[in-house]
């Protein structure tokens, strides 16, 4: 059979836009893509190796979900196994061993009191819709069903489901698709540009929490169910909240009874140099999304880690023992394979003691972003744990124009970075050495100042 890398490579353009055309690809400007296709075909460490066999530094882990570095042997045996051994088993009324075993391992690395995992489909948009129906339906089992309004926040990603983009405050994602669910918004966390500030902002978080009350003042609390936010955002540019903002909320939450959600499906495991943007922020909230770095991004695995008080809200809520407690699930919930390559993840998360690594690293890529202030185009440069946000400055009319032109200068250049709205964002693997990261700051320095 002839190799359909090759046979893609070879093709004239004609024929390869033709066989191109049957993907829509998500989130992804198709003329254009289809045109010019980028398209790796391995992977290995901190590089992929692209169809024209050039090797390209993977300066997002992925999609911010292969920190430990490709093709890691222990995952790759781990899943294979696996799939001979057990390759699925009904996710509902039934079950396998390894969901236990992964839940506990998740549990150990999440803050006192949260201690119950419900996994979801493999996605960070319905871990994001399962926490919200989660929340909801707690305050229906406890007596209070008015409890139903969500707030999010502008510029908040919560994925693409209809409760993640009612929360969802990224404007472009929401306006094709019409009513959503009940929701508000907190106000956004954009620093002005020029604030170049390097993790924590020290300003106004008390005073932008408080955003909270007046939504509360509008709506009571009797029809609130949750405000759910990322503790830092990432999908809006690597955004970080000001001190004293996540704890301002969790108290607010507390005092009016609302539940607090954290979407950590960025921030969670690693990536803070903390297992939890929780941990980092040090404020606990009442239910965690998890999803991207679980598996390393070799498995869709993804779910909500909730406290034991709503765990046995559900379970005390009366009814027949042969009844189930709570009508959701997916066919993929906890999929066997994907729980393997989760332990498996796991054991290397732990054993090459990732946040402590992260940690190490983060000061280096701090010092190394921040080298960029001046460079041409430059607005603002944001970053927290091994994360980091530059907002360029928009072409007239077209504010996206830019970051793409840089990113594919960048990609030219052997380097994948992420470009969104006025932003390119960098997020590499926790396994990148300072001179790797060197290499990717000083190459987008060199771009930017190369770019009209
Ligand atoms: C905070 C947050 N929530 C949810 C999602 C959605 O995850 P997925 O693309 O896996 O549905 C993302 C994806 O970037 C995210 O950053």
């Amino acid at each position: 059979m002839a190799n359909p890398r090759a046979t893609l490579r070879q093709s004239a353009p004609s024929a390869q836009a033709a066989r191109l055309e049957a993907h829509w690809m998500p989130f992804t400007a198709n003329r254009q893509f289809k045109a010019a296709p980028r398209l790796f075909a391995a992977a290995e460490g901190a590089y992929y190796t692209d169809m024209h066999g050039r090797k390209i530094f993977d300066g997002l882990s992925g999609l911010w979900c292969t920190g430990l570095g490709h093709g890691r042997k222990e995952i790759v045996e781990a899943v294979s196994r696996q799939i001979a051994t057990l390759d699925y088993a009904p996710a509902f009324q039934f079950g396998h061993p390894l969901s236990f075993e992964l839940a506990n391992r998740i549990v150990a690395h999440m803050p006192a009191g949260l201690d119950h995992v419900m996994f979801s489909g493999g996605s960070g948009s319905d871990a994001v819709d399962t926490s919200l129906k989660i929340a909801r339906a707690y305050w229906r089992v406890r007596g209070q069903g008015g409890k139903t309004r969500l707030i999010g926040r502008m510029q908040g990603y919560h994925g693409v489901n209809f409760g993640g983009i009612s929360v969802g405050g990224m404007v472009a994602n929401r306006k094709l698709f019409g009513q959503g669910i009940e929701s508000d918004h907190l106000a956004d966390l954009q620093p002005p540009a020029g604030s170049y500030w390097r993790g924590e902002p020290a300003e106004r978080g008390v005073q932008l929490a408080e955003s909270l009350l007046e939504l509360i003042r509008l709506h009571d609390a009797s029809s609130i169910a949750a405000v759910i936010v990322e503790p830092f955002s990432g999908s809006a540019g690597v955004i970080v909240p000001p001190r004293g903002y996540l704890a301002r909320l969790r108290e607010i939450c507390t005092e009016h009874h609302i539940l607090l959600i954290f979407d950590e499906v960025i921030s969670g495991f690693g990536r803070c140099g903390a297992w939890t943007g929780a941990e980092a922020f040090g404020v606990t909230p009442d239910l965690m999304t998890f999803a991207k770095q679980s598996t390393n991004g070799t498995q869709p695995l993804s779910g909500v880690v909730v406290k034991k008080e709503i765990y046995d809200a559900f379970m005390n809520a009366g009814g027949q023992e042969y009844l189930l407690e709570l009508p959701h699930g997916y066919t993929y919930s906890a999929h066997p394979v994907a729980c393997a390559a989760g332990i498996a993840t796991f054991d290397l998360l732990e054993r090459e003691h990732v946040p402590e690594r992260v940690r190490k690293l983060a000061p280096h890529f701090e010092s190394a972003v921040h080298g960029l202030r001046g460079a041409r185009h430059v607005m603002d440069i944001r970053n927290y744990g091994l994360a980091a946000g530059f907002t360029l400055e928009a072409l007239p009319g077209e504010p996206a124009r830019r970051p793409y032109e840089v990113a594919m200068a960048m990609l030219e250049k052997g380097f994948y970075v992420r470009y969104g709205g006025a932003t390119i964002q960098l997020a590499p693997p926790f396994i990148s050495t300072p001179a790797e990261i060197d290499r990717l700051v000083d190459a987008l320095g060199e771009t930017l100042n190369h770019t009209g």
